[in-house]
């Protein structure tokens, strides 16, 4: 038995060598492979084989990172129909070779219709999910889409190629179709229940009651003629031309109240992308400058990941199998999402205290506040006053707080080619399958308004999530989200793209992925293979993968943390670049059959 599970370990790992090649699923972290994918030239990881070989195809004609990012981004809406899309919403990260790093936001936004109590029924308490009106499923979960839009200003700000050929692959998959894996036949079958309420999704995705199974061919014809329309006339098709009108009419017809004047007004944004730096010393004494890009609101991810970096910065972490590194780092996540759902919202609207969340002294300030040998309690540990150095807040904490559900499936894809342009992304639907309606123009449409405070004081159907009221819905508002792209420089180079998937936890694994490598020095893969834990204030608890060390779990609970098991804890496809060769490191998060694809 043992010898077969060697003899299974190692053919693993060479395959993960090979590259491109299909990884045994999930949490079985002995049959992981323990090396990343190395490629001299470019690197694709997504969560998707065919998605990372669309991105490799662009790159080997050519295209840049941010061209075979549009590949992937379109090519995922095909291949992996509960978080690509076409229909929802997402960040990109960029940095290219010659420094020039930007955040593109082409975050949803509500339609001119929300209001701020359309989820709340006569009774006061929030409207269940039938067809039309709920916040999670249905016509009225659907925030107006803003994928096509920032992939296409992606492409014309930073990439080199049209948008036609960037699209050729996913065209191809959608038209001629893909063999369905294990995991979509899974996940189909998981969300039968939801995708059958709507005619197209059960046509397109349920084969009409009969289902998918495991190497059946799933061809889209109606995504494929609208893939090909968006690739002959450009985004103005998706948000104005006859695609713009099928989906909208559908919409009205069922209830939903997304408008042709929304999708004419949708605008994606080019943001400044946030930055802080810290030092390390390697084991020999020299010493690293390391830089973190990362994602500015309305994302409140990138700031809770420099508050953590800052609080941490003069912690001694050992790693995950020491008590003390975990208790200070759940300590440390504690403090962030208090912080986050207090005032982190839509920075186009709100005043989002970014500089003191993000300052030092600040971070100091909050390092002071963790008893380092007991947990604390989320019932005294609230939003801070955060201020700049030098300067005192004014600012109140506002209320808010902030608890979870497990909830797949967004998807995080990192790119980085030959000369060394690299591109984060996150892009999602929200909930797996999004509001699990399919418009006949045949792409899935996300579940967004989900993420606004939709209730203030009381937890948002999906993740549960209780925010502050600076995130409630309006018009033309992007709903606070925490999708976190990011990137490390080491000494000037880039060194790590990463970012992840999982709702609030995206936060704690993309973190917990920038620790790994930047203070512990962990190999790409041990990175990203690394057991995770997650402490978002409320519920107070630390949440930890089911491979977390047990006597560590049980020392926590001695020092007063409530803890909770969980299968796992985001999905980090991440890049290293290896700082001798300048390899690329290609580390797929093996928790779901992640493909890192290199040439
Ligand atoms: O933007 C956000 O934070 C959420 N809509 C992301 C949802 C998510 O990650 C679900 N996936 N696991």
């Amino acid at each position: 038995m043992l010898a077969l599970a060697l003899l299974l370990a190692t053919a693993v790992n060479v395959r993960a060598q090979a590259a491109a090649e299909y990884r045994p699923h999930t949490m079985q972290p002995e049959l992981w492979p323990k090396q990343a994918v190395r490629a001299a030239h470019g690197m694709v990881v997504t969560d998707e084989q065919l998605g990372s070989q669309a991105g490799v195809e662009i790159l080997k004609r050519g295209g840049n990172a941010v061209d075979a990012a549009a590949a992937v981004a379109f090519a995922l809406a095909v291949v992996e129909p509960s978080a690509g899309n076409i229909g929802g919403g997402g960040f990109m990260l960029v940095r290219l070779a010659d420094g020039r790093t930007n955040f593109l936001d082409y975050r949803e936004v509500a339609p001119g219709k929300a209001t701020r109590n359309m989820y709340i029924g006569a009774d006061g308490k929030l409207i269940p999910n039938d067809n039309v009106t709920g916040s999670v499923i249905g016509y009225q979960s659907v925030a107006v889409p803003g994928t096509v839009a920032g992939l296409e200003l992606a492409l014309k700000t930073y990439g080199t190629m049209k948008l036609a050929d960037v699209m050729a692959p996913a065209i191809r998959l959608a038209k001629t179709g893909f063999p369905v894996s294990e995991k979509l036949a899974h996940q189909l079958d998981e969300e039968k229940t939801g995708l059958g309420r709507f005619p197209v999704s059960k046509r397109i995705f349920l084969n009409d009651g009969k289902m998918l199974h495991a190497g059946d061919m799933l061809r889209q014809p109606e995504l494929a003629a609208t893939l090909q329309r968006i690739a002959k006339n450009g985004a103005a098709e998706f948000y104005q031309g006859a695609t713009a009108r099928v989906m909208v009419d559908d919409i009205i017809h069922n209830g939903g109240i997304i408008t042709l004047d929304d999708l004419a007004q949708y605008q994606p944004k080019v943001r400044e992308a946030l930055h802080a730096q810290y030092q390390t010393g390697d084991r020999d004494g020299t010493a690293h400058t390391w830089e973190v890009f990362t994602s500015p609101p309305p994302s409140s991810g990138g700031v809770a990941i420099i508050e953590a970096l800052n609080i941490l910065e003069t912690v001694p972490l050992k790693g995950w199998d020491d008590v003390e590194s975990v208790h200070m780092v759940a300590e440390t996540m504690r403090r962030v999402f208090a912080d986050r759902a207090a005032y982190l919202a839509d920075p186009d609207f709100s005043t989002v205290p970014v500089a003191g969340l993000t300052a030092p002294c600040y971070a100091k300030e909050l390092q002071a506040t963790i008893d380092p040998q007991h947990a604390s309690s989320s019932k005294t540990v609230k939003a801070g006053i955060p201020h700049p150095c030098g300067a005192t807040s004014a600012t109140a904490p506002r209320s808010g707080a902030i608890t979870l559900n497990d909830g797949p499936h967004t998807t995080h894809f990192s790119i980085v080619d030959s000369a060394g342009n690299a591109v984060a992304s996150t892009y999602t639907l929200n909930g797996s399958y999004g509001s699990h309606v399919t418009s006949p123009a045949g792409f899935l449409l996300n579940d967004e308004m989900d993420d606004f405070t939709t209730q203030p004081g009381v937890p948002n159907a999906l993740f549960g999530l209780i925010q502050s009221d600076a995130n409630a819905i309006a018009p033309g508002h992007r709903p606070l989200s925490s999708m976190s792209p990011t990137m490390l420089l080491r000494d000037g180079k880039l060194s790590l793209v990463t970012g992840s998937p999982g709702g609030p936890t995206i936060i704690s694994a993309t973190l917990l992925s920038v620790i790994n490598w930047m203070r512990l020095g962990m190999d790409a893969q041990a990175a990203i293979n690394s057991p995770r834990f997650h402490h978002q204030w409320l519920p107070d608890q630390i949440l930890m993968e089911q491979n977390f060390p047990e006597a560590i779990e049980k020392q926590l609970q001695a020092r007063g943390f409530a803890t909770k098991r969980r299968d796992h804890i985001g999905l980090v496809n991440a890049i290293g670049i290896d700082p001798k060769s300048g390899e690329r490191l290609g580390a797929a998060d093996p928790r779901d059959n992640g493909a890192a694809v290199g040439y």
